[in-house]
């Protein structure tokens, strides 16, 4: 999600009334492949809107676009904060590798900045392919499951399950009850949106990456993950069906959905068609 230049205006403005410090925090800053002009940082803002600067701090990353594994990346701000940072890492973890900052100092230096930018262009653009066989793989399986925007940087979709569909809960849902349990059964890994909360409160969002998995594996991981929604939903239908369903406490309604027998077939608007065997899921 990225915070529009109106809302950032905003917070520039309130970190001078209350005097903090705005952490800018965005190791992805060099992966935008969108379309439209790419909203400015709190840090190149500041100084345009701000009659003084030195309220925010930027942290940049090279683990993005150089190499996974590389750990290493470069602060901006006041120089009294970037000094107490340098000795604070100093005396806590003794600096990043010395051989890692040679390899990317060397990097840079022949690279120099036009290099560097001609290379990220790069690494954005593969993002960029690989964004879409997502989007288009979520398009085919989590239509109507999902909610989401297609992201215009980075390497993750963030979407909302909607995991209380036909209930009075629409906008509430806890995905780690999906993705640590059925999801995760079925060979799907994706971070419940939960882990990114401070205070760490419940969740439909989900965390999905998009960096590593080919074509074949993208459709095949949605399509699991569309499969594990729609037994959630079943038992969800299933249970309410027998008047015992309480969504925040799915566990107290375990019976499987085959025990929804029904002498006729008919489809419901889930898609699901009851049978005289079960229930048969649309997968
Ligand atoms: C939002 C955010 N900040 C910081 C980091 C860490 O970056 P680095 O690999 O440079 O430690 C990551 C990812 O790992 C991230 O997603």
């Amino acid at each position: 999600m990225t915070a529009t230049l109106e809302r950032r205006i905003e917070v520039l403005k309130l970190a001078r009334e209350h005097d903090f410090i705005v952490l800018e925090d965005d190791p992805y800053f060099y992966l935008y492949y969108g379309t439209a002009p790419r909203t400015p940082s709190y840090f190149s803002l500041e100084p345009q809107i701000l009659p003084e600067t030195g309220r925010v701090l930027r942290f940049d990353s090279f683990s993005k676009v150089l190499s996974a594994g590389m750990r290493i990346g470069f602060a901006s701000g006041p120089d009294p904060i970037l000094s107490a940072i340098e000795k604070h890492t100093a005396t806590s973890n003794l600096q990043v590798s010395s051989l890692t900052q040679v390899i990317a100092a060397k990097l840079l230096d022949s690279w120099g900045y036009e290099g560097f930018k001609t290379h990220t262009e790069r690494v954005s653009e593969f993002y960029r392919e690989k964004r879409d066989v997502f989007q288009a793989a979520m398009v085919k399986y989590l239509d109507g499951y999902a909610e989401w925007v297609k992201p215009e940087a980075g390497m993750f979709f963030w979407f909302k399950l909607n995991l209380t569909s036909g209930s009075d809960l629409k906008d509430t849902g806890d995905s780690e009850s999906v993705i640590r349990t059925t999801a995760f059964e079925k060979g799907v890994l994706a971070l419940p949106g939960k882990v990114f909360l401070p205070n760490g409160n419940k969740t439909a969002y989900v965390r999905a990456s998009f960096s590593l998995s080919p074509e074949a594996d993208v459709y095949e991981a949605l399509s699991r993950l569309r499969a594990a929604l729609i037994e959630v939903r079943v038992l969800e239908r299933f249970c309410l069906l027998r008047g015992s369903f309480n969504p925040r406490k799915p566990s107290i309604c375990p019976e499987p959905p085959s025990l929804l027998a029904s002498p006729d077939s008919s489809e419901d608007e889930l898609g699901l068609t009851l049978t005289s065997d079960g229930l048969v899921l649309p997968l």
